[in-house]
């Protein structure tokens, strides 16, 4: 408890013993204009996204050597060379954030990933080794599973960093290293930069873990470019806001819909999906796309859109053959494409434009676009959009 008087801030635990702690420093300021030109944090914070990415990846990307510098993991490159299997642990956003990385960390490091929902942890008795890495990965540093996941892990000796965009939160300092994601704060209960941060971060951390492997300079130099044109990317994204929020209005009266990925861009449905139901109340699904005529593929009809998420990644052919089977079933398509790509176009009107990038940075400029989509279809349902009904911004019970 901290018990705030005008002249003193008193500190007791909740069996009111008095407990003192060193003081430390927040930087963030809450502009004195609220949302300043929006309509809501929301939209706010989707359009901080270039600043906030930029503010993540400042001083932490090493050109010459085509590498990363992550001095808050504080591991010697011995320590890292050890790591022999990476285990995120998170919830929400923050999961779907882990699972991008754990592409990341597989295709970029070589090393074995997996990404458990925190709630899960503890009570399915995960194996950690002296030579595990574990990642919570949460946006408060609250987050009550995340939490005892970070306890369970500590206490099973695994080595443990943090990626938490608040400062000194619990989980960042039980963690006792970690990256701090450095997104400013988030306000809107629905998470957008500070996932677009979590993935940036974690393309990083892959990167760096690579470069101490296998990952030559050349790719090493490749990635930093392309960490690098990360915010320029989502400058072009945002300047397709409104045609986005033309499909989004003209989508809005369905009650159902699906979103399907494939790859790195499966996360990136999930969480699209997230978005949408989280704030406009309506049924979303995200799934890989490949899973569909496995059972909800019955479901298709007019009346169910598919947000098909087909960059040109790998996989993309598989895609256009996924896309093909809802238009069989006659269900809109939403489709994201990279730049002039004219793929989907036999497919359906409703195609928004994201620039061209690798699998690496596709997920990043997706789930932007994804964002602003949910955000003006919500909108446009009249929906109440920072203060959805039944969510807190941070989740402290189990
Ligand atoms: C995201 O839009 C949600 N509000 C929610 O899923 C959130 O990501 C989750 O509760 C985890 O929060 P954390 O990142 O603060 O741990």
């Amino acid at each position: 408890m901290a018990i705030l008087t005008p002249s003193r801030v008193d500190l007791r635990t909740l069996a009111n013993v008095p407990v003192q702690r060193a003081a430390s420093q927040v930087s963030w300021e809450i502009s004195a204009d609220g949302k300043g030109v929006y309509d809501h944090y929301m939209l706010k914070e989707i359009y901080e996204q270039p600043e906030s990415v930029e503010n993540t990846i400042r001083g932490r990307l090493n050109f010459k050597a085509g590498n990363a510098v992550l001095s808050g993991l504080n591991l010697t490159p011995r320590e890292m060379a050890q790591i022999n299997r990476i285990v995120v642990a998170a919830c929400g956003s923050s999961f779907h954030a882990g699972l991008v990385g754990s592409y990341y960390f597989e295709d970029i490091a070589g090393i074995p990933a997996s990404v458990e929902q925190a709630a899960e942890f503890r009570y399915r008795n995960p194996i950690i080794e002296p030579n595990t890495l574990v990642l919570p990965i949460s946006q408060s540093g609250e987050t009550a599973d995340t939490l005892a996941a970070v306890r369970e892990a500590v206490n099973k000796g695994a080595i443990v960093a943090a990626l938490c965009n608040v400062v000194g939160s619990t989980i960042a300092r039980e963690s006792g290293r970690g990256i701090y994601l450095h997104a400013g704060p988030e306000i809107s209960v629905a998470s957008t930069k500070a996932f677009t941060c979590q993935v940036t971060v974690l393309l990083m951390l892959a990167l760096l873990l690579g470069r101490n492997r296998r990952l030559n300079h050349e790719w090493g130099e490749i990635l930093v470019k392309e960490i690098e044109s990360i915010p320029g990317l989502l400058r072009q994204v945002l300047e397709q806001a409104p045609r986005i929020e033309q499909i989004a209005k003209a989508t809005a009266h369905a009650d159902d819909l699906f979103y399907i990925g494939r790859g790195c861009l499966y996360p990136a449905a999930l969480e699209g999906a997230l978005k949408l139901k989280e704030i406009s109340y309506v049924h979303a699904e995200g799934y890989h796309a490949a899973e569909l005529k496995h059972g909800p593929i019955a479901l298709l009809e007019p009346s169910v859109p598919v947000v098909a998420l087909c960059n040109s990644i790998p996989g993309k052919d598989k895609m256009l053959g996924n896309i093909q089977e809802c238009c069989a079933r006659r269900a809109p398509i939403i489709a994201i494409v990279s730049g002039d790509d004219d793929c989907c176009d036999k497919f359906t009107d409703s195609i928004i434009r994201v620039p061209d990038s690798s699998r690496f940075v596709a997920p990043i400029t997706t789930v932007v676009a994804l964002q602003i989509f949910a955000y003006y279809f919500a909108r446009e349902r009249g929906c109440e959009i920072d203060q959805p009904r039944n969510l807190a911004k941070s989740v402290t019970v189990e």
